[in-house]
């Protein structure tokens, strides 16, 4: 309860400042995967990531256990254009290579995920800039 608590402050602290430079991820209507991925079915906490925009480019999907930390190593990091996180699985993004809200950009990304590399909006191009990231179940999920 009380980690769901937490979540719930952290969702809302960051709706409210959604504005630049975070980049909410909430819209209904955003691009999903194309279907032809070999693996299906859902995983909570799995995330679909590839290194161009628009499900180009290396993709493979990353399992980490929830609430942990992430660190990319050279293959997707300050190289992911495209991260989807499966259903129920809210994560965010970091600039820093440890989770860290505090000296770095942050996205927040819920499925069917996003494949803009955060390119198009000013000062924003995460395609560059995400070294780690952690999951958790999405409120909108939760029972
Ligand atoms: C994705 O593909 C569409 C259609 O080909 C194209 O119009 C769009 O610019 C691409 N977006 C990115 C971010 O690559
Ligand atoms: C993807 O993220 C960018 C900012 O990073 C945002 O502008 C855009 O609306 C998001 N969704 C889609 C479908 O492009």
């Amino acid at each position: 309860m009380r980690s769901l608590v937490f979540l719930l402050t952290l969702f809302l602290s960051v709706v409210v400042v959604s504005g630049s430079p975070v980049a909410t991820e909430l819209a209904p209507e955003l691009i999903a995967p194309s279907s032809n991925w070999p693996q299906s079915g859902h995983q909570l906490g799995r995330v679909h990531v590839c290194t161009g925009t628009n499900w180009t480019g290396h993709c493979e999907y990353l399992v980490h256990p929830l609430d942990s930390c992430n660190v990319l190593d050279r293959s997707f990091k300050h190289n992911i254009g495209s991260f989807a996180p499966d259903p129920c699985t809210l994560c965010f993004a970091y600039e820093t290579s440890h989770c860290s809200f505090g000296d770095g950009f942050f996205w927040m990304f819920q499925s069917p995920g996003n494949a803009t590399g955060g390119i198009g909006v000013p000062n924003n191009a995460w395609i560059t800039r995400i070294s780690s990231f952690k999951c958790w179940p999405s409120p909108d999920c939760m029972g």
